[in-house]
């Protein structure tokens, strides 16, 4: 391996890592442990402690009572503010560290981790701490004849939040999910993916050097099936955040309704990316690219149909043939790495799984289609056409590096296909016409459109799915609401 791990890396994953609650490190309450190995060696990374409902119970018992008695809801806004200001910039001064952790853990190349994850969390950190000084409600008037009143609203904490999050940006996911509830007064237990516990790990200790008060964020690693479903269902946690698939998005749904807690979803996508025959050429060829490659496809809102317009078919689908066979597969930690392997053997078997039905469908793949070499879970960056609208790797979210292309005649053609799906979560559109690019971005079911870009994403953009995508926004000021609670409260003069 040509690059020398971080001492400090080093020290953390030799460290056995246990849950953070209370903000303490414990073990789970089973004594269980399970490792977490380095996608791209097999070699296991560290191991953690396996919560399970008795830890989350326990952690929800803190987050309580961090929330009703503990000097989190006594600080000022400003003071918070200052803490979640203060756990960005620890992110940054640790970037080098944290890029690796998330290497290791994930498999994505360090070069992304350095310029994506990383930063881009911090980043949400410091927008967010912006927020908790600037939390309003506003007063109202009212109508009764004959009384006088003053009316006004509060916006209050939900309380105690749930937050589960997926594997495909670790340390980003639990950005997104922490800051707002952190900037609005809440308090925490935050479940990662059992494939990539580690940064939210190290994330946990950060907070904690920003000065974030005990039980106000605490950390529980263990499996979905057991730590994640006793926090969706726990009757004291009053909302419940989720990042991951749509299947598990509609448990969470029925374990919340045990006690009707709030729940924000951010799920599947199969987004199309459309290319218009007025289109820079090269800028479309590498968007199209940067859309479903990004990550190794493991996004949410990757780029996964591919619709051009009939006289640039050919030209676009060679083009981004090309970048693909280009793609150097390999370590993540290795410097000259543009994509590592998937994040598990499940992903693998679930891509491939794809790849072979897709063939056995009758498409056919233009460059890839296939498992890369026999270790690891490495796939060939992968471009499908001769695809029917009913195929399953036309309509369902494969999480992989691979794409469907398919032509199309004109904007309202492209408009209907486009939204012949149960997801909505983004879009891509590539054209020089201004208008016509308004003019769809307006007709497409999807929560975020991009034109002449691809998965630009801000802590001040919203974001979140229409449909079976999702429930509720992340990011932007829209977030704000997801965390609050409002009061309306009215005096009789
Ligand atoms: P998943 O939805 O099972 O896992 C995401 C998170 O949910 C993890 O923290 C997991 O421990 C937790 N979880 C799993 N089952 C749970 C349950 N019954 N109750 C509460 N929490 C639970 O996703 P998985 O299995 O890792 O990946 C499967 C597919 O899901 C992927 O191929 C992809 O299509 C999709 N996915 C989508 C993501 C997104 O960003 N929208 C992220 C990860 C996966
Ligand atoms: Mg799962």
């Amino acid at each position: 391996m040509s690059v020398v791990l971080d001492k400090q890396v080093n020290d953390f994953i030799a460290t056995k890592r246990r849950l953070f609650i209370d903000g303490a490190w414990v073990d789970a309450a089973s004594g269980k442990t399970f490792d977490t190995p380095n996608p791209a060696t097999g070699e296991t990374l560290a191991t953690v402690a396996e919560g399970d409902a008795e830890d989350i119970d326990r952690a929800v018992r803190a987050a309580r009572r961090a929330f009703e008695d503990g000097p989190w809801g006594r600080m000022t806004p400003s003071e918070r503010g200052r803490i979640i200001w203060r756990i960005g910039d620890l992110i940054l001064e640790h970037l080098e560290e944290l890029a690796e952790l998330e290497t290791l853990d994930n498999g994505k190349p360090l070069s992304v981790a350095r310029v994506a994850d990383v930063p881009l969390a911090a980043d949400l950190f410091h927008y967010m701490a912006g927020w908790a000084t600037k939390i309003e409600g506003n007063t109202i008037s009212l109508s009764m004849p004959g009384f006088d009143f003053h009316s006004y609203t509060l916006r209050e904490p939900v309380g105690v939040v749930g937050q589960i999050i997926p594997w495909n940006f670790p340390l980003l996911m639990a950005a997104w999910k922490l800051g707002p509830a952190l900037a609005t007064g809440n308090c925490v237990i935050l479940k990662p993916a059992e494939q990539t516990p580690l940064s939210a790990l190290r994330l946990a200790e950060l907070m904690a050097e920003a000065g974030l008060p005990a039980g106000v964020v605490n950390v529980v690693t263990g499996f979905g099936e057991t730590a994640g479903a006793a926090l969706a269902a726990h009757n004291d946690v009053d909302k419940v955040a989720f990042t991951g698939s749509t299947e598990v998005g509609r448990l969470i749904v029925h374990a919340a309704a045990g006690n009707l807690k709030k729940v924000t979803l951010e799920l599947g996508g199969k987004s199309p990316n459309i290319v218009f025959d007025d289109a820079d050429p090269d800028a479309a060829v590498q968007g199209a690219a940067n859309a479903i490659f990004f990550n190794h496809g493991q996004c949410c809102v990757a780029g996964s149909r591919l619709y051009i317009q009939a006289d640039r078919f050919d030209d676009v689908v060679s083009g981004v043939a090309e970048v693909a066979r280009s793609i150097k597969l390999g370590d993540g930690m290795e410097p000259d790495t543009q994509m590592g392997p998937l994040v598990s053997d499940e992903q693998l078997r679930r891509v491939t799984g794809y790849l072979d039905a897709g063939r056995g469908d009758g498409a056919t793949a233009v460059v890839g289609g296939a498992r890369h070499g026999e270790r690891s879970y490495f796939v060939e960056p992968t471009v499908l056409t001769g695809t029917r609208p009913d195929m399953s790797v036309v309509r369902e979210e494969i999480f992989g590096p691979v794409v469907v292309a398919a032509p199309f005649q004109s904007l309202d053609d492209i408009a209907r296909v486009a939204n012949d799906t149960p997801y909505g979560l983004g879009a891509g559109i590539w054209t020089r016409d201004i208008s016509k690019a308004h003019a769809l971005a307006k007709k497409l079911r999807a929560g975020t459109v991009w034109i002449n870009c691809y998965n630009v994403f801000d802590a001040a953009l919203p974001f979140g799915g229409y449909k079976e995508s999702g429930w509720g926004r992340e990011m932007g000021h829209e977030v704000l609401e997801a965390y609050t609670e409002v009061k309306a409260v009215t005096v009789q003069l």
